[in-house]
């Protein structure tokens, strides 16, 4: 692991992080949410920073001060990260996609608060599936070689394990690298550290054990820099 005295092999590059959780609005003061600190993506765009990168995060709903040397993008819903990530892309030379999208919005935005209804009952709630933007930018790759980074938290289910979802959750994407979680043993939003399993598209695998967040930060920049 490094210290922060990194070597500066992204020097001459330019990379997009995306971090936090995004909302999605259904009247003026309510809105669907998850609980996604942004820390990660932090972590990412610090140590970006540190091995000489033009770093651009692309913040959803985070409660964290501007990390030093970096262009930060504020957006509040999906279709905003959406459109901020595509741009940003176009000249990105890594796209790390470290934001938790919600997956549902509400089918239609009320400009009127909802009010409670007289007889007790509860109001509809009509979603609709957001827009994927890591397959998107996955497939439509407006960069040629660039590297493209994806993660996932998984419990493991009937059809397979972690690490089966993962290598699926993959190959569905098109990403290169995918980050995944194991997330069966309970929360990990909002701490300071993290464990993960880094796939890649081309076979590799690489275990990376629970410590600082700033440490997977920079095991994942390894593995992006081994690949432009
Ligand atoms: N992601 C994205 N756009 C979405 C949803 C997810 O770009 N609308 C990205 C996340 O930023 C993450 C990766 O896709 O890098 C995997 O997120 P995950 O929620 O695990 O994937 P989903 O396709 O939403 O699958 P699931 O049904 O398991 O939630
Ligand atoms: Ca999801």
């Amino acid at each position: 692991s490094r210290t922060g005295a990194a070597v500066a092999d992204l020097a001459g590059r330019r990379v997009l992080v995306s971090a936090g959780g995004t909302r999605e609005y259904l009247d003026p003061v309510r809105f669907l949410g998850n609980r996604s600190s942004g820390r990660q993506g932090y972590a990412l765009a610090r140590a970006a920073v540190a091995r000489g990168a033009e770093v651009t995060l692309v913040a959803a709903n985070v409660d964290l001060p501007d990390p030093a040397g970096v262009t930060v993008v504020r957006v509040e819903t999906t279709e905003q990260l959406r459109d901020a990530v595509v741009a940003g892309a176009k000249d990105a030379d890594a796209v790390v996609m470290a934001a938790a999208p919600a997956d549902f919005r509400p089918s239609s935005f009320s400009d009127a608060k909802i009010k409670k209804r007289a007889d007790g009952s509860a109001a509809p709630l009509e979603l609709v599936q957001n827009p994927d933007i890591l397959a998107a930018i996955s497939h439509e790759r407006a960069r040629v070689g660039s590297v493209v980074v994806g993660f996932a938290a998984e419990t493991g289910d009937a059809t397979g394990s972690v690490l089966d979802l993962g290598r699926a959750k993959l190959a569905r994407k098109g990403c290169d690298l995918l980050v995944v979680n194991d997330v069966s043993g309970g929360a990990v939003f909002g701490s300071t550290e993290n464990e993960a399993v880094i796939l890649a598209a081309d076979g590799a695998s690489v275990e990376v054990p629970r410590a600082a967040k700033g440490v997977l930060a920079h095991a994942i920049w390894d593995q992006v820099a081994a690949r432009l």
